[in-house]
């Protein structure tokens, strides 16, 4: 970045005595990360300067050489050939500044009827918008593995845990279409958190409003946005699409790094249960057996980021009094951050995901070795007859026995089996083994493959 302090003077220099302070300079210029919004503000620019000529107070003249000259400084940027500027503090001033070498006057009456504060905010949306977009595509793309996964492994019997102690048993399926909702309701969040977002700043200028006849509902239209900032204080001032934002995104980490928790676990030896491709793990350096889950890890960590970038936002807002203030200046770092680690780790999830081998004799027997089919015998008793509580109390002791023999139930001969209730006959073998337990649950919602199926074929269509 070009340091021309003794060149260029900012266009609000004119009331200063002296030049600013060379760590001010820097340390209020924003252009090193906002120059990330520089194609919105074109774009947005673009749409104030046509509107200025539809009411009458730009030239046609003027209009025609400030889109030839946006044209221009585009492709600019695009090269990599911008003259970017620490000493022009941000974005827009940059361009304004490039703009009016190239076009002179006319240049300089883009900002009419317009202030960085609207503009910032108008900028900052319309990114945000872009990048929910992006964000909403890589969700559906990884939801779209999860659910080829889900569908391979649909009749694969893994152990269900809770306090991380085997449960019952289930399908591995099922547990990725656990995923699948998370990730559907974090879709439905953003589309929420979007639809708030979709409103034009532009026209509240500083904060009230400008005294020229401009036509902020020909700008909305022509940015897509849905309506008008109806509050020029609150225009300017307020971030709360970008809290809403960052909360979004640290719930969609958060389910993210719940699966790296689990992936983490299911890679370790004693569990068995997943290969993870080799290219999404990393080796040791002095360990030459190990093969660590580096992404999952990393996925972990970053959550804690994402999360810290929420807290960040909502500090930054909590106690700065309307309008605008130069602390929302600090808003861009953590939500740019927030949309660059989620949209990666979207990515690195889906690759990573769609290579994952599971290991079903090492899920089956694991399922096998904890007593998972204990609820389906206690079940089997009820159906007999038997109140719940009692029928508890005596598969507690056939696992007690089970146990002390080392054997699983379904091992168990069916006089052993009827020493803890006379009700048991033949038939509960079908209710012992880990295939007959997840079959019997087989209402929506519930791990039996034919349901894991339907729910694939169901997300499949709201998927389109
Ligand atoms: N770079 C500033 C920001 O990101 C632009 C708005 C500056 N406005 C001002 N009055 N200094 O918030």
């Amino acid at each position: 970045m070009q340091d021309r302090s003794k060149s260029e003077h900012k266009p609000w220099s004119g009331r200063f005595a002296e030049p600013v302070n060379e760590l001010v300079k820097r340390y209020t210029a924003s252009v090193p990360f906002d120059r990330r919004l520089a194609r919105h503000d074109i774009r947005g620019s673009l749409a104030h300067a046509r509107m200025l000529h539809a009411v009458g107070i730009l030239s046609a003249e003027d209009l025609a050489a400030i889109e030839g000259a946006m044209q221009q400084i585009l492709a600019e940027i695009e090269a990599g050939t911008f003259p970017w500027s620490l000493d022009l503090e941000d974005v827009h001033l940059n361009i304004e500044k490039r703009l009016t070498d190239l076009v002179g006057e006319a240049g300089k009456r883009l900002h009419t009827a317009r202030s960085r504060n609207d503009q910032v905010a108008t900028d900052v949306r319309l990114w945000l918008r872009e990048a929910i977009d992006t964000i909403q595509e890589d969700i559906r793309a990884l939801q779209r593995v999860l659910l080829d996964q889900a569908e391979r492994h649909a009749g694969t019997v893994m152990p269900g845990f809770t306090h991380l102690q085997v449960a019952q048993p289930v399908t591995f399926g099922h547990h990725l279409m656990a995923y699948f909702e998370m990730l559907k309701r974090d879709a439905e969040r953003l589309s929420d958190c979007r639809r708030r977002l979709n409103r034009l700043p532009l026209g509240a200028a500083a904060l009230a409003g400008t005294s020229f006849p401009i036509d902020r509902e020909r700008v909305a239209r022509e940015l897509g946005f849905e309506g008008l900032c109806e509050n020029s204080l609150d225009a300017v001032s307020d971030r709360d699409f970008a809290v809403e934002f960052a909360a979004c995104a640290a719930l969609l980490m958060t389910h993210l790094s719940r699966l790296s928790e689990e992936l983490i676990l299911w890679m370790n030896p004693r569990f068995g249960f997943v290969r993870l491709p080799d290219r999404f793990c990393t080796g040791s350096s002095i360990m030459p057996q190990k093969k660590n889950p580096d992404v999952p890890e990393l996925a972990r960590g970053k959550t804690g980021r994402v999360n810290g970038h929420l807290v960040a936002l909502l500090t930054l807002m909590k106690a700065q009094p309307l309008a605008y203030n130069k602390d929302n200046q600090e808003d861009k770092e953590p939500l740019f951050d927030a949309v660059d680690t989620v949209t990666d780790t979207l990515r690195v999830f889906r690759e990573m995901l769609a290579g994952l081998e599971v290991d079903a004799e090492q899920t089956r027997a694991a399922a096998r070795e904890g007593y998972a089919t204990a609820t389906d015998l206690a079940d089997y008793l009820v159906r007999q007859g038997l109140p719940f509580r009692d029928a508890h109390e005596a598969v507690a002791r056939a696992v007690r026995f089970a146990e002390d023999k080392g054997v699983d139930l379904a091992e168990l001969s069916l006089e052993e089996l009827r020493r803890f209730s006379p009700l048991i006959a033949e038939d509960v073998y079908q209710v012992l083994t880990l295939e007959g337990s997840v079959a019997s649950r087989r209402h929506p919602g519930g791990t039996a493959p034919e349901q894991v199926l339907r729910a694939v074929r169901k997300a499949r269509q709201s998927l389109g």
